[in-house]
């Protein structure tokens, strides 16, 4: 392990020798838990991890002696916030069916143009809402160049995606569905055409739409349904029973890593309800981050001073959301952390400090409402209106051999899509629609 204790002297004041004490504690067996198992488990790979460096064998190289370690107090939790119950809007206010609608279309396959792609096909709600990919192979297979981020608590994000280019849950749910490659589909009119050829749609979003009568299904509507679902996956931990007041939340270790997240500085840039989805940043803020190629924001805006800015993404489920960072370098979250503190923050962290900081970040791991993760039954498709006979072919024969590949971590190239793209293979045969593709 490595003490820095001059270089960095400005970046870091505190000593790092109380941390070491801590470990031996934890050593000897003596943590409290206090986060249900995980936090054991945290716990027990603090010790795996951080410990066997870091122990007495070491401390008496600290040029301080070791002063105990201190919980976070509770005037530090300013800058933090519990999560709301949920992210509504007011220009998109929630009802029951316009709820019912968007779960159904977030885990809808016939809205891609193989019939085998959702939005939970890369954001898959079992799976933190995330699809443990670097990138995520969508239509015909073909990688995108970004990692998926959860759509857990996306809904508070002040801007949506990495680059933050859209504004908010409802406008962003338009992009993916017309994307080469997630969905493939080729317009807001081909969205409409398949839904209306679905009379089971056209009545849910009579219900969910009433001032829309008879023009119910549109693209915007589709949105405004998901978007409304989307801000029910709020996922509530620990850390807000503890942010309420209950100490008892959270175990001692894990109440000394969120000090030291404040005090090494992650809070400067993770703060809010979220730890994060409040400020852009630049990556490599303090040491060049390693081979970045992605421009970031300034994709979007063409400002030179927007160059490797990219949306602080918020830490909330980040023990579940691996690989990590905007392409999915590592899938090792003490490794995310080292690299935040090295390149952000000057601060090069002990094997120690790093287990504390990721037992901290497992106090953030929560699930939102059991209703809203399972697969909800889908409409069947009774035979297609005539108005919609030039979308959906009369006669229909079993998807064409559009595959997607296999989803296997270790083995998805980084290549960027082929030149080309297949033909549209006609649309799944009627009742028989593929299941979102599990993982
Ligand atoms: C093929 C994979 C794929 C599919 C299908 C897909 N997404 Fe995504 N999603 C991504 C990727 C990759 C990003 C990040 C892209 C970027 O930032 O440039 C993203 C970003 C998002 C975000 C922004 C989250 C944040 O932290 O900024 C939300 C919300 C989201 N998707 C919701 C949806 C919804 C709703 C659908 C279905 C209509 C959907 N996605 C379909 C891959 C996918
Ligand atoms: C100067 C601002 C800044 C500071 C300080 C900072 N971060 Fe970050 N953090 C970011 C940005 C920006 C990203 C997104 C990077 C990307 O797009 O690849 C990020 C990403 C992360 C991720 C990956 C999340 C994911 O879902 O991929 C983790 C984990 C993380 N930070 C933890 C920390 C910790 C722990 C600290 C303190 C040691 C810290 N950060 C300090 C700005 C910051």
């Amino acid at each position: 392990m490595m003490l820095r204790p001059t270089s960095n002297q400005q970046l870091a004041p505190r000593p790092v020798s109380w941390t070491l004490a801590l470990m031996g504690m934890l050593i000897a067996g003596s943590c409290v838990t206090g986060c249900g198992k995980k936090a054991t488990d945290g716990a027990t790979e603090a010790g795996k991890s951080g410990a066997q460096g870091a122990g007495a064998a070491n401390a008496g190289t600290a040029a301080e002696p070791p002063k105990p370690p201190t919980p976070i107090d509770r005037s530090m939790l300013g800058a933090f916030k519990p999560l709301p119950k949920n992210f509504d809007s007011q220009t998109n206010p929630p009802s029951e069916p316009k709820l019912r609608l968007g779960h159904k279309l977030y885990f809808e396959t016939r809205l891609s143009r193989s019939g085998t792609i959702s939005c939970n096909s890369c954001h898959n709600l079992k799976t933190a809402g995330v699809d443990l990919q670097p990138t995520s192979p969508g239509h015909a297979g073909k990688l995108g160049d970004r990692n998926s981020p959860t759509v857990f608590n996306a809904a508070g994000h002040f801007r949506q995606f990495w680059d933050g280019r859209e504004p908010d849950v409802e406008a962003q749910a338009k992009g993916p569905v017309l994307n080469a490659v997630e969905h493939g589909l080729k317009d807001a009119a081909e969205v409409e055409a398949i839904l209306k050829a679905i009379p089971a749609y056209v009545a849910l979003f009579e219900r969910a739409f009433p001032q829309a009568g008879k023009n119910a299904v549109t693209f915007d509507n589709f949105a405004k349904a998901v978007g409304a679902f989307e801000r029910k996956l709020v996922t509530p931990a620990a850390w807000d029973r503890f942010l309420e007041g209950d100490d008892g939340a959270l175990s001692t270790e894990q109440k000394i890593g969120a000090r030291l997240f404040v005090e090494v500085g992650c809070l400067s840039c993770h703060n809010g309800p979220l730890l994060g989805g409040t400020t852009y940043q630049k990556l490599g803020k303090v040491r060049a981050w390693p081979k970045l190629t992605d421009e970031g924001r300034k994709k979007e805006t063409g400002m030179a001073a927007d160059l490797h800015h990219f949306k602080v993404p918020s830490l909330r489920n980040v023990a579940r959301t691996m690989p990590y960072f905007h392409d999915g370098t590592t899938a090792d979250l003490g490794e995310a952390v080292k690299l935040m503190a090295r390149h952000q923050l000057g601060r090069d962290l002990s094997d120690a400090e790093v287990s504390l900081l990721v037992g901290f970040l497992d106090c953030l791991t929560g699930e939102p409402p059991a209703e809203w993760t399972e697969t909800p039954e889908l409409p069947a498709q009774i035979e297609a209106k005539p108005s919609a006979a030039a979308v959906i072919p009369a006669v229909r024969t079993p998807p064409a051999a559009v595959e997607i590949a296999p989803r296997q971590p270790d083995s998805v190239p980084h290549a960027p899509p082929g030149p080309g793209s297949s033909p549209p293979p006609p649309l799944p045969p009627a009742d028989h629609v593929p299941p979102p593709p599990e993982k």
